[in-house]
C-alpha cells in the first residue's frame, strides 16, 4: 500500500478527482456527487472549506424546527439539526403538551469551567503549597493580556488551586484553574491560559533559588481544559397537577403517573435502561447544539460522565408527584457558547441564534436543557402508553418508501393504507409490490375517490 503525500496541498477539485479515481468503481459518478453537494455560491463554499482540512464537499443533515416551546414565559421556535425521523415531531408534541400546562422553567445553577496543567515534581509538596500565593500572582500577571477582553465582559480566571495526586503517580500534581467564560464556550481562552501557566510554572520553579537545587525543575505533562464541567450546570423542569397529566382515552391520570414514575425509577437504577433513556435526552440536546454551532462531542462526553458521577450510570431526569402535583426535571452540565467558534462564521448557525432571539450563553443553556427534557418526556410517555414504534415507524415510513423508490402517488396510498397497521420494511415492500400490480386508474381513484 503506497502512502499518498502532499494531498492537503491539492486544490479541492484535484482532491475530488484523486479520491474518485482511487476509491470508486465509477469515478465520474463519484466526482459528480461530491461536486453536486457543494454550495452554489463559491464564497459560502470557501467558508465551509476553511472550517477543516481536506474538505471535499458538504454533508447535508435536515434542519427542522420545533415550535411552541414556552420557556420561562417566552415562546421559542427551536432549530434542530438531526437525521432521526421522529425526534423533531416528538419535541414539538411535547412542547405543545407543556405549552398548555404552563410551559418549561429553566435556570442556570452554575457556570464554572475547569482546566489543568498536569505536571510531575519531585520536591516536597509543602514547599509548593507555601509558594502558591506568589505563584498565583505570577500566573495572573503573565496572562493579563490574554484575559483583558473577557474581564471587561465580567469573566476570567476565578480560582487557581494546587492538587496533589500521588495515588496516580508519585510526584503527580495538577494546577487546577477555574474560569468564567461568559458567552463563549471558552476552549481557546482556557487552553491559551493553561499553556501560559505551564511555561510560567516551569520558570517559577527554575528561578527559585530558595528551593533545593534538585527540585528546581518540573515536567509539564500536558495543559488542557476539561470537558467535564459538572459546575456548568442547568436545570429544566415542568410541573402540573396530576389530574392534567393524561391526554389519552386509554389510561387514567393515575395509571399514567404510576407507569411514568416507574420508568424514571428504572432508568435511575438500571444502567442498560439509563443509557437508552439518556440517549433520548441527547436526541434533543445534540440537535440544538448542532444547529447553534456548538461542540456536541464535548456536550455528550460531559453529560454521560455526569450521569455516572456517583459511580453508577443513571438517568439524567428525575420525576416526583407530591401533594397532587407532578414534577419532572433535568439537571445537565452544558458548556455552550453564543459567541466565538462557528457562531459568527456559519450562516445557518447565525440564523439559528437569531431564531432563538440571540440568546446569551446562559439562556441557550436553559433552552437546550428544556429541549432535552421535552424529548425525554415524549419518549417515556410513548414507551409507557402506545409504545415507541407507532410514532417512530410512522415517520420512518417515508424513509422506507424513499429507499424503495416510491412515487409521490405510491407514498400517499401507502401512508393511508398503513395508518392503522404495523409498519415494517417487508410489509411496506409487499404492499408496494401489490400496488404496482394495480393500474394507475385504480391508484388515483383510491386517493381522490371523487
Ligand atoms: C430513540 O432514538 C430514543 C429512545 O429510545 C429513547 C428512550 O427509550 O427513552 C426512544
Amino acid at each position: 500500500m503506497k502512502k499518498s503525500t502532499g494531498f492537503s496541498r491539492l486544490s479541492r477539485d484535484e482532491k475530488i478527482d484523486f479520491i474518485a479515481r482511487r476509491h470508486f468503481s465509477r469515478p465520474e459518478e463519484a466526482a459528480r456527487l461530491l461536486h453536486a453537494y457543494q454550495h452554489s455560491d463559491p464564497d459560502v463554499q470557501k467558508q465551509h472549506d476553511e472550517f477543516i482540512e481536506n474538505s471535499l464537499t458538504n454533508f447535508y443533515m435536515p434542519y427542522g424546527v420545533a415550535p411552541n416551546f414556552l420557556i420561562n414565559g417566552v415562546n421559542y421556535t427551536i432549530p434542530m439539526v438531526i437525521e432521526e425521523s421522529s425526534v423533531v415531531a416528538a419535541a414539538a408534541k411535547s412542547a405543545s403538551f407543556w405549552f398548555d400546562r404552563g410551559g418549561f422553567h429553566a435556570r442556570v445553577l452554575s457556570t464554572r469551567k475547569i482546566g489543568h496543567v498536569h505536571f510531575l515534581w519531585n520536591g516536597c509538596e509543602a514547599d509548593l503549597r507555601d509558594r502558591m500565593p506568589a505563584l498565583e500572582g505570577r500566573l495572573r500577571a503573565a496572562t493579563e493580556g490574554l484575559g483583558a477582553q473577557m474581564r471587561v465582559r465580567g469573566g476570567g480566571i476565578t480560582e487557581l488551586e494546587l492538587v496533589a495526586k500521588p495515588e496516580i503517580e508519585p510526584g503527580y500534581y495538577q494546577l487546577k484553574a477555574s474560569f468564567e467564560t461568559c458567552d463563549a464556550m471558552g476552549a481557546n481562552f482556557i487552553n491559551s491560559h493553561l499553556e501560559c501557566f505551564a511555561r510560567e510554572l516551569r520558570s517559577f520553579v527554575e528561578d527559585d533559588h530558595s528551593l533545593p537545587e534538585a527540585d528546581r525543575s518540573l515536567t509539564v505533562v500536558m495543559s488542557i481544559l476539561s470537558n467535564y464541567t459538572p459546575e456548568c450546570l442547568v436545570r429544566a423542569e415542568v410541573s402540573c397537577p396530576v389530574e392534567a397529566l393524561a391526554d389519552g382515552d386509554d389510561y387514567t391520570n393515575e395509571q399514567f403517573l404510576a407507569k411514568f414514575l416507574q420508568a424514571i425509577q428504572i432508568a435511575r437504577e438500571e444502567p442498560y435502561r439509563a443509557v437508552t433513556h439518556n440517549k433520548g435526552i441527547m436526541n434533543g440536546i445534540d440537535a440544538v447544539v448542532l444547529a447553534t454551532g456548538n461542540d456536541f462531542r464535548a456536550v455528550e462526553a460531559c453529560a454521560h460522565a455526569y450521569a455516572a458521577r456517583d459511580g453508577q450510570y443513571r438517568s439524567l431526569t428525575q420525576a416526583e408527584a407530591v401533594d397532587g402535583q407532578f414534577r419532572f426535571w433535568l439537571d445537565i452540565p452544558l458548556a455552550l457558547g453564543t459567541v466565538g467558534g462557528l457562531t459568527s462564521l456559519h450562516p445557518l448557525v447565525r440564523a439559528s441564534l437569531e431564531m432563538l432571539q440571540n440568546p446569551y450563553a446562559g439562556r441557550l443553556m436553559e433552552i437546550v436543557a428544556c429541549v432535552g427534557l421535552a424529548q425525554n418526556f415524549s419518549a417515556v410517555k410513548s414507551l409507557v402508553t402506545t409504545g415507541i414504534q407507532k410514532g417512530h415507524m410512522k415517520m420512518h415510513l417515508l424513509n422506507i418508501l424513499n429507499q424503495l423508490g416510491a412515487t409521490e402517488m405510491e407514498k400517499e396510498r401507502t401512508k393511508t393504507y398503513f395508518n392503522d397497521k404495523v409498519i415494517s420494511f417487508q410489509a411496506v415492500g409487499e404492499y408496494l409490490k401489490k400496488l404496482r400490480g394495480q393500474s394507475a386508474v385504480q391508484i388515483l381513484s383510491h386517493i381522490h375517490p371523487n
